[in-house]
């Protein structure tokens, strides 16, 4: 097959990164990039003479693309992916997917009914060290999952026309709900808005799954330190990826608390509190962008469903939708009907 036709749509500031990544790869050829604004084009083909630019999205239509990538604010997601389906392009979207999960489903059968790929681009899903994490759990060496806790904290970067849970939050979930392999039964939030009235800047996301598992979420934009943090707790031992950290992402931690069967004599009930070994796995890592886009190529070339497909997306929105919910009615507790 002959080299995959993209078209990029958006590069503000993560775009530029995906435009890189798809000239890298063999497989695809960055056809043309388009952006509301001038100066960020102009950047573009300063960078890369041979891409044509515009600042309408639906010329891209007449260049005989293959494949779109769209990389704008998610308030425009649906309305953009929804053109470029219709117009026989394959799709990957950015997280999320949309901002309702009616959209996102529309999107899906729209897909469906074209034959076409609808990614979106939770690029955890592509990590190595979240891919190591998720072993750990499918294989049961942690043992009986208790909780899981989640952070990404840093000092900006703000944006005004979403929060910072749907800002944030789309990726602790998307890791979340891949540890899993599960879909949570009810979630709430609490949230604050420091700097900009209407805007929430922390929240905090509690989530209930199936085998009474709980999970925390903390996102931020208004933290001194930058904090990237899943924590995985089991019965048998504790997980601990730290994305910030170069090499040692993970670190297992043979810790926890051994304790008899519950007997009823005070006296006799003890526990043991297990101080071992950390290991520090070594993980092969390579880029998780280069290897989303790569997975995007390769399910467009063997017609497969990407891993993180619509659907994936759907249920990231629909968790978004009810945290979204709970978060403006005082953390209200709400129920997912799956
Ligand atoms: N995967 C990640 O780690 C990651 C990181 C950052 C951002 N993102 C996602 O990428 C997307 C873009 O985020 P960003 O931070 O680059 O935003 P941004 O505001 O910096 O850039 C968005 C760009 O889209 C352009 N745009 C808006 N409407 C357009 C339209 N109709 N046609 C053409 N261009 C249009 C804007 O002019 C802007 O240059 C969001 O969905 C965000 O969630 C993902």
């Amino acid at each position: 097959m002959e080299r995959i036709r993209v078209g990029i749509i958006g590069c503000g500031y993560w775009g530029p990164n995906l435009i890189r990544t798809f000239i890298d790869l063999n497989d695809s050829e960055v056809v043309m990039v388009a952006d509301l604004k001038k100066e960020r084009l102009v950047k573009i083909v300063n960078n890369y003479p041979k891409i044509l630019i515009t600042d309408n999205f639906r010329d891209l239509f007449e260049q005989k693309l293959d494949a779109v990538v769209v990389v704008t604010p998610p308030s425009s997601h649906y309305s953009i992916a929804k053109d470029c389906l219709e117009h026989g392009l394959h799709t990957m979207v950015e997280k999320p997917l949309t901002l309702k999960s009616t959209h996102a489903e529309e999107l899906i059968q729209l897909a469906e009914k074209k034959d076409l790929k609808l990614m979106v681009g939770h690029i955890f899903e592509y990590n190595a060290a979240v891919h190591a994490l998720k072993d750990l759990v499918d294989k049961g060496d942690l043992g009986q999952i208790y909780y899981l806790d989640s952070a990404r904290l840093n000092l900006g970067l703000f944006s005004r026309d979403l929060n910072v849970l749907w800002d944030l939050a789309p990726h602790d979930i998307s890791i979340l709900l891949y540890l899993l392999g599960k879909l949570p039964v009810a979630v709430s939030a609490h949230g604050t808005q420091c700097v900009f009235p209407g805007i929430h800047d922390v929240a905090y996301i509690n989530m209930i799954f199936p085998d009474n598992i709980m999970a925390h979420i903390h996102v931020s934009w208004l933290d001194p330190c930058k904090v990237r943090r899943v924590t995985v707790v089991g019965s048998k031992k504790m997980a601990v990826y730290n994305d910030v950290e170069s090499l040692e992402k993970i670190k297992i931690y043979d810790k926890g608390i051994d304790h008899p069967e519950y007997i009823n004599n005070y006296g006799e009930f003890q526990f043991s509190y297990r101080y071992g070994d950390i290991l520090i796995p070594n993980i092969r890592f390579t880029e998780p962008l280069k290897t989303e886009c790569q997975h995007f190529l390769d399910c467009i070339k063997h017609n497969t469903k990407p891993c993180s497909c619509g659907e994936v997306g759907l249920n990231v929105v629909k968790v978004l939708e009810a945290a979204q919910k709970s978060l403006v009615n005082s953390g209200h507790m709400e129920e997912l009907n799956w």
